[in-house]
């Protein structure tokens, strides 16, 4: 059992039995978000170095001796400005007491200021309490998104459909059905204006086309995968 908790774009906390997961936590400066003041996750993700991504992930690891984990160049960067970090790259698998978590690709940038690039984008599957949940970060639509989708039972994927900067709504319900999710949440939209995007236009089209169920999220809300 894992219970997911949206902070608000493309931030999650993910609560297993044995330890909090924070992906990309992006909530100083997101109007949208809705995040408890305390976080104290034992392991921070951070897909890319965009500002919306990597957002207070340096200073939550500052607080909280939380590892923030990457591909090397982000992980690098991070422990650069003092957090704590562990570094990893794509194809690899951290293996800690309570996930495990590998990084795949991404199809994006990752630059720190909009101009230098810090490393580069990546995804995460990320194993815990029985359940394989897939974190895509911000990209584009993918075709090796169908080995995702082979190797892993994936339980739940959390997709960009915002469009503009990622996949919209409809590259995200062919990313849908590549990764064969049970359940997926739609992620980064509407926080800014060029993201504008339905989360129910998507949900009636992914619902239709694949066998995953929807479950859209306002900042705050919780999920719980059983
Ligand atoms: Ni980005
Ligand atoms: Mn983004």
């Amino acid at each position: 059992m894992v219970d997911i908790v949206y902070l608000g774009h493309s931030a999650f906390l993910l609560e297993s039995s044995k330890g909090k997961i924070l992906i990309d936590p992006f909530i100083t400066g997101n109007p949208l978000a809705s995040a408890p003041k305390d976080l104290k996750p034992d392991l921070i993700l951070v897909t890319h170095a965009h500002g919306d991504h990597l957002g207070d992930a340096i200073e939550i690891s500052k607080k909280t001796r939380a590892p923030v984990h990457s591909t090397f160049e982000i992980a690098n960067y991070a422990s650069s400005k003092g957090a704590k970090s562990i570094d990893g790259h794509i194809g690899g698998t951290l293996v800690m007491p309570f996930c495990s978590v590998k990084i795949f690709p991404a199809l994006h940038g990752s630059s720190v200021d909009g101009i230098s690039s810090v490393g580069i984008a990546c995804s995460f599957v990320i194993s815990t309490d029985g359940k394989a949940i897939y974190h895509a970060g911000d990209t584009a639509l993918f075709g090796d998104m169908k080995l995702i989708g082979e190797e892993f039972k994936i339980d739940m994927a959390l997709l960009p459909i915002g469009g503009h900067y990622t996949m919209g709504i409809d590259d995200a319900v062919r990313a849908t059905a590549m990764l064969n999710s049970k359940f997926v949440i739609p992620m980064h939209y509407n926080t800014f204006d060029p993201i504008r995007a339905d989360p129910e236009e998507f949900r009636r089209k992914v619902e239709s086309k694949t066998r995953a169920k929807c479950i859209i999220l306002r900042p705050g809300d919780r999920y719980r995968l059983v």
